[in-house]
Order: structure tokens, then sequence, then C-alpha cells
């Protein structure tokens, strides 16, 4: 993937404010949904911004002026639609794990309620649909985690959004407040990793967050409807401002 310098970058992001576009988030309330946010109102890339998510976020300060909350149940989503409609951008941060919510709980949230808003978000008008991945993404694998991963993005891909953008990190590195005990290991292990190979497994939910804002704001190139954002790249790409 072609990284632009920040001067390109700068031009890209003036051109694109100009379009005053909207987007929805949905997961704003995770680790990287929030630092999404964070990084999209600093930019100010959109001139308005809807959280989908199931509940109500507590958003204070002057920061969050151009931001609406629309409160779901994942379940009925199609009740929901209208809070799908009108927006040029779509990112989606949503997720769960099995530990958290049982092997069917994850099938539902990370493919099944992923797939259902993408469907909504594409029947409301959106052109360009960003997914947050995983590195490990395999449709074929005999892993549960792997295996819906890639199903769903197939399935995101197949509604043809005008551009689709698949992120697909290494471990994410963040304060994370909830335990998960194998995934705090494997922090701390890559942790020190990170040092030496910086862009080879993990990867800061800052660095994944800009990313996602800056390629949004780059044009697409010429005939890819759909993009794999690697791990590498996301570094690359993140690190820019
Ligand atoms: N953890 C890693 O190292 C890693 C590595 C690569 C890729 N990923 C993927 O990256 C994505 C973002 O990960 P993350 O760690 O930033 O996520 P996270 O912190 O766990 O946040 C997940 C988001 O999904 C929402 N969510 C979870 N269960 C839900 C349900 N039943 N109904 C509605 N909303 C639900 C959460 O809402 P609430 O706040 O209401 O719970 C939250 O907004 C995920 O798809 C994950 O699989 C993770």
């Amino acid at each position: 993937m072609a990284v632009p310098n920040p001067e390109e970058l700068k031009a890209f992001r003036m051109a694109f404010q100009e379009k005053n576009q909207s987007c929805f988030i949905l997961g704003a309330s995770g680790e990287t949904g929030k630092e999404l946010l964070v990084e999209v109102l600093q930019q100010q890339v959109f001139s308005r911004v809807t959280l989908i998510g199931r509940r109500k976020l507590n958003l204070q300060g002057p920061l969050y002026a151009s931001v609406s909350q629309e409160v779901v149940d994942f379940e009925k989503l199609d009740e929901s639609a209208a809070a799908f409609q009108g927006h040029a951008v779509g990112f989606c941060c949503l997720g769960t794990t099995r530990a958290k919510a049982g092997a069917e709980g994850f099938v539902r949230v990370d493919r099944d309620y992923v797939e259902h808003s993408a469907q909504l978000a594409k029947a409301g008008g959106c052109r360009h649909f960003v997914l947050v991945s995983t590195k490990s993404a395999d449709k074929t694998s005999g892993f549960l985690y792997p295996k819906i991963k890639g199903e769903v993005e197939e399935k995101v891909q197949a509604l043809g959004f005008e551009r689709c953008s698949i992120f697909r990190p290494g471990v994410l590195l963040c304060d994370r407040q909830e335990t998960r005990p194998l995934e705090w290991m494997t922090r701390k292990v890559l942790g020190v990793v990170a040092h030496v190979f910086p862009t080879a497994l993990s990867v800061p939910t800052v660095t994944v967050a800009r990313a996602m804002v800056n390629l949004v704001m780059m044009p697409a190139k010429e005939g890819q409807k759909v993009e794999l954002v690697e791990n590498a790249a996301i570094h690359a790409l993140g690190t820019i401002k």
C-alpha cells in the first residue's frame, strides 16, 4: 500500500473535510472504537458522527458536539434501520470473545451482528465500509476465531460496497480495563517483542484508529473495491499525521 507523506495527507484531509460527510461507528465503547472516535473528532473529518451501540456512552465536552448516539437492540436490528441511513462511511469495531459470550454468542456478535449492520448500512447509502477483522482471519480454519473472522470478511465484501477496507491487526496493544488473562499474558510478551520487531505481531489500538481515519481520507486505488490492510500497513498508515 502506498503511504502518503504528511503534506499529501494534509491535502487529502482538506479535500475530504470539504465534502461534509457523516459516518457511523459500531463498537465505540470498545478499546479500538474509543480511540477511533477520538481520532475522527480530533481530525474533524466528518460533519456528523453517529455512534450505534447497545448502550449510551457518557460523552461530555466540546469535542463531542458533532456526535449523536443511537441505542439499538442487535437482535432486532431491522427496527433500527434508520440509524444506518445517510452515512457515507461506516466503521465497525464490534467484537466479543468466546470466553465472554460462549461460542454461539461469539458467532452472533462477530459474524451475524456485523453482517446485519453492514447490510443495513449498504441499504442506507453507505459507500465505504471499514471493518476491523484480525491478522489470523481464515474461513477455512479449523479454529472458531479465525474461521468466523474469515467468514465475516467474505460476507461484508459480498455486499458490494463502492469501497470496503478490511483491517487485519495483530494483537491489539492497549490498557484494557477488562480482564482477559491469556490476552494479558500475550500482550506482555508481545510488548517486549514489539521493541525489536515493532510491526510483526502486534499493534497499538491508537495506531489502528489513526490508520483507519487516514485511509478513509485517501482516495481509493483505481479499480480496487476491496482492500486488505495488514498489520505492517496499519503501522505505516497509523503513524503519519
Ligand atoms: N483483542 C485483540 O488483540 C484483537 C486482535 C485482532 C483483532 N481484534 C478484533 O478487533 C475488533 C475490536 O477489538 P477490541 O478489542 O477493540 O474490542 P472490545 O474492546 O472488546 O470492544 C468490542 C465492542 O463490541 C461491542 N459488543 C460486544 N458484545 C456485544 C453485544 N453482544 N452486543 C452489542 N455490542 C457488543 C462492545 O460494546 P459494550 O461496550 O457495550 O460491551 C464494544 O463496543 C474485534 O472484532 C476483535 O475481534 C482483536
